[in-house]
């Protein structure tokens, strides 16, 4: 994790030609066509990712906002837009600078993306932003009611979240949580992060809504499986990140989260970091050339 802070290995990783199989392996390019391009081979339901967070400068938010225009229109003019549908990260458009400019941005975005008949979905960052995010969903969803969120189910907080959101139209995207987060608001054992997950996700199914679980885990797929027929739901989704269990995505039919844009390095280190074996694929590359 100290890697995707760090400038020298930024550098270094951003300068290699080595690199950039590994890069491409999780992130789908930078440039909007390259995105386009890998959402037409993939023939999976997608939402995508433009790369960049926290901004407190008001033209960077507006150039994100730009990307994502610029996105939904080129989906658009390829006929890919039904099956892509958007995540937004707030603090990308401008949510710690002042939250009503990031509610103006979104509503640019979920504007644009009703046009080409699709969705966007906010992505959850860490948790002093939780309750601007769902301030935010709430303000969105009187104009849109499809936007969808993201809970973490590491947040002691998350499962009453998702009662809060669990009514007709509502939209939620359940994950563990990536961010490092301190024990008073968050749980810090993994298998009670799971087991939490567990009591989220029958919140979900049995609620009105439509769940859409994102996570790579064998086990919770299972339980996700068992559980929707037991609630006799049909109409959820499961999502994983692009490049990771990429059988798995095809045989479940998941939607996959890909992400592309210039700032992927953060985004690649955090992936590398949450998994051991994902940093010895990234050495070997590097070594093998
Ligand atoms: P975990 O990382 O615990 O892995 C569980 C098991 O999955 C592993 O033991 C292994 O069996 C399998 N597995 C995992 N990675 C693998 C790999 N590379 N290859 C093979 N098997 C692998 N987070 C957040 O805080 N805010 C957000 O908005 C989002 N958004 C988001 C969208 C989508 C679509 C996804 C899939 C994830 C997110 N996340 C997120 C990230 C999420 O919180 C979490 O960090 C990752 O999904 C990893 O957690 P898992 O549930 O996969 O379990």
């Amino acid at each position: 994790m100290a890697a995707s802070r760090n400038e020298t290995v930024r550098h270094l990783v951003a300068n290699a030609p080595i690199s950039r199989d590994v890069v491409k392996r999780f992130v789908a390019g930078e440039s909007t066509a390259e995105a386009v391009e890998v959402v037409r081979g993939l023939g999976l339901p997608v939402t995508l990712d433009y790369l960049g967070e926290d901004t407190r400068d008001e033209a960077q938010a507006e150039r994100t906002v730009q990307a994502y225009l610029e996105l939904l229109d080129a989906l658009h003019a390829a006929g890919l837009a039904v099956n892509a549908e958007v995540s937004v990260k707030l603090s990308a458009v401008g949510q710690s600078l002042d939250e009503a400019l990031a509610l103006t941005n979104a509503s640019r975005i979920c504007a644009a993306a009703e046009q080409c008949g699709t969705t966007v979905t906010l992505d959850m960052e860490d948790h002093t932003t939780t309750d601007s995010t769902l301030r935010v969903l709430h303000e969105l969803r009187r104009s849109w009611p499809w936007v969808g969120a993201v809970l973490q189910s590491y947040l002691h907080r998350t499962l009453d979240d998702c009662k809060a959101l669990s009514g007709p139209g509502s939209r939620v995207r359940l994950v563990k949580g990536a961010y490092a987060e301190p024990a008073e608001v968050a749980i810090q054992d993994p298998s009670e992060v799971d087991l939490n997950y567990v009591r989220c996700l029958n919140v979900l199914l049995a609620g009105e809504g439509y769940p859409m679980f994102a996570t790579h885990d064998p086990r919770l797929i299972e339980i996700i499986g068992e559980r929707a027929r037991w609630y006799d739901k049909t109409d959820f989704e499961y999502q994983m990140l692009y490049g990771i269990r990429t059988e798995e995505q095809r045989r479940l039919g998941t939607r996959v989260y890909v992400p592309y844009g210039e700032q992927w390095y953060g985004y690649l280190m955090r992936r590398l970091a949450e998994r051991p074996a994902n940093v010895t694929f990234f050495l070997r590359s590097l070594a093998s050339r």
